[in-house]
């Protein structure tokens, strides 16, 4: 017979504690605090064979949440799987500051939805914002749709668009994008992680810079006058991110910086 207190002690050994409470809570179906009141009780065979079969793959690098299927993220719970990036706490900064705008009766376009995350954490701070959350990826779409559901979420429209073809959307007061802007040439061979989730939703061409450029180009068009556009983006990509604002015409572009103090978002306002 084989306890809770068993597998967590063994598996302490090959990944985190608190990782392997969290599998244990996944594959038990029961929560931490019922697991913590009955440390001694037998796991079922099924349950510990797929409790060794999760906490190997944890031990590689896989992503906890792509294990559990959820990720928590602003104020909600995202079902997440490896057709979704893995929503980062750094991006909750973006909504943060989306929030300080009047977005009463206004209109917003998301590109590059993924999980849903940004447009359905907004969408349930604002009622009467009407929102456009777009992806090229299906997959993606599916899963934002139904974490609207799970979020409760109103006025979202889900749209599968390529931000590289024709943009049929009407013009709006604000769009919010958090897209693939990393050179895959930067990231080490061991990266925890981040090879498991999609390269579409991480990289991007011109040493990461090529989908930021062309969103910045095309947003002008559909953004009203004093619309604004906010980014997120690497450190290192803000110095460009103001020129090509500039040679769009933006009249003004400023950043954010993330907990790290590390310039991580732009704000460009037509
Ligand atoms: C960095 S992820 C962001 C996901 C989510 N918004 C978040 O912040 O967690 C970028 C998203 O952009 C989508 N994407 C990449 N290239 C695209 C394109 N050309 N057109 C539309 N969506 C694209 C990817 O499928 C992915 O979901």
């Amino acid at each position: 017979m084989t306890t809770y207190q068993d597998v967590l002690k063994k598996a302490s050994k090959i990944i985190d504690n608190f990782d392997a409470e969290l599998i244990l809570s996944h594959v038990t179906g029961k929560s931490r605090a019922k697991i913590f009141s009955a440390m001694k009780s037998s796991l079922l065979e099924i349950d510990e064979f797929r409790f060794w079969q999760f906490a190997q793959k944890r031990s590689k690098g896989f992503p906890l949440a792509y294990i559990t299927g959820i990720k928590e993220f602003w104020k909600g719970e995202f079902k997440v799987n490896k057709n979704v990036l893995i929503p980062r706490p750094e991006t909750e900064a973006l909504i943060e500051e989306l929030l300080k705008e009047d977005l009463e009766e206004k209109k917003l376009i998301e590109l590059g939805t993924g999980s849903g995350c940004i447009a359905i954490s907004i969408a349930n701070e604002i009622n009467n914002l009407s929102i456009y959350a777009t992806d090229f990826s299906i997959e993606a779409i599916l899963i934002a749709r139904e974490n609207a559901e799970i979020n409760k979420s109103k006025n979202i429209i889900f749209i599968n668009h390529d931000w590289r073809e024709e943009w049929l959307f009407p013009s709006v007061d604000f769009i919010i994008s958090n897209p693939p802007y990393v050179d895959k040439k930067d990231i080490k061979k061991n990266a925890d992680g981040i090879w498991y989730e999609p390269e579409i939703a991480l990289f991007s061409e011109n040493s990461g810079f090529a989908d930021i450029e062309i969103i910045i180009k095309k947003s002008y068009q559909f953004l009203n006058k004093k619309g604004k556009l906010f980014l997120e983006h690497s450190p290192d990509q803000y110095n460009l991110i103001k020129k090509i604002a500039n040679e769009t015409n933006f009249k003004s572009v400023n950043y954010k910086e993330d907990l790290n103090k590390d310039i991580r978002f732009s704000i460009l306002e037509k």
